[in-house]
């Protein structure tokens, strides 16, 4: 695996890749990796003959200052899994490298990125956009990959991809990875205290078992539900729940209204904000 630390050898290496006819896949995280980010990648690995993965903490998605500083920041930890996982190149930039001036572009993201994480977190996905597409075209992928966990992220990279023209790159959604008690995987995990993390697992549990209170219950009252039995639970407190059409992220008022729906959560555990969502639906 070579380590890449600039923008022109990553163009260079994959617009040469291009060009020999190689199908390029593309893996971007933020680093801190886990066996969620792996399976990305493994699946990259399978379905491409050169993959390239990112690590960079993008700096323009963050809106809060502390969550910048204190992400996690594991280099050669990661290196090591990228390593033995068979990837071609790990693009590791400065932020110098990425933003060597001031990244003013303001995309227009509509109404999947107006709901849930868009106005909790302002600023987020339009950094996240930001970033994205320049990996975009840099890196030429023919796939880049992408994991459920954050969903409306993905909902929100589809759009940036078709409003900044990048109509050629498959963008492939993966499914979440989850810890063996049921907790989905995160980088922001390592904050948890012993505690926490033994409380934390409790969020999926009610989210599978709201599966059941919606074959009985309206969506509004299993929303409902399911807010006040993680509120219940010591230490957490829900942000938002969210039931939602799968394809526009906008809230559903009935079950029979489309054939994908997705309850959508961000629950404060102590300090630490944890993201999940489970299908209600899907076709
Ligand atoms: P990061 O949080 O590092 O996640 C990188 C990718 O891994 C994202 O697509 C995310 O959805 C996926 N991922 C994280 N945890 C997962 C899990 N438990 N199961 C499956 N996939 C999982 O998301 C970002 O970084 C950034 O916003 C990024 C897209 C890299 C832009 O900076």
């Amino acid at each position: 695996m070579e380590i890449l630390r600039t923008v022109s050898q990553l163009d260079e290496l994959t617009s040469n890749a291009k060009a020999a006819g190689k199908s390029v896949g593309l893996v971007p995280t933020m680093g801190a990796l886990h066996n969620g980010h792996m399976s990305l990648v493994e699946r990259a690995r399978n379905e491409n003959d050169l993959v390239v993965v990112s690590v960079f903490v993008n700096p323009t998605q963050f809106n809060n200052p502390e969550d910048l500083r204190t992400y996690p920041r594991t280099e050669e930890a990661d290196c090591a899994l990228l390593r033995q996982a068979g990837v071609d190149y790990a693009f590791i930039p400065s932020v110098e490298e990425i933003y060597p001036e001031p990244d003013t572009r303001v995309f227009d993201l509509g109404p999947v990125a107006q709901v849930m994480e868009g106005p909790m977190r302002p600023g987020h996905f339009n950094g996240v956009a930001q970033i994205v597409s320049k990996l975009f075209a840099w890196s030429h992928p023919t796939r880049a990959y992408f994991g459920e966990k954050d969903f409306q992220q993905i909902a929100v990279i589809r759009r940036m991809a078709e409003i900044a023209g990048f109509n050629d790159v498959e963008i492939v959604s993966c499914p979440i990875k989850r810890a063996d008690d049921g907790l989905a995987l995160s980088s922001r995990n390592v904050r948890l205290t012993p505690e926490q993390r033994n409380l934390a697992p409790s969020i999926h549990r009610v989210l599978a078992d709201s599966v059941n209170i919606s074959k009985v219950a309206s969506v509004s009252d299993t929303e409902k539900a399911v807010v006040s039995q993680i509120n219940s639970i010591p230490q957490m407190k829900v942000e938002y729940f969210s039931i939602v059409n799968g394809y526009t992220m906008q809230p559903v008022a009935d079950w029979d209204e489309t054939d994908y729906i997705v309850g959508c959560i961000t629950v404060y555990c102590g300090d630490v904000r944890l993201i999940d969502n489970i299908t209600y639906r899907n076709k």
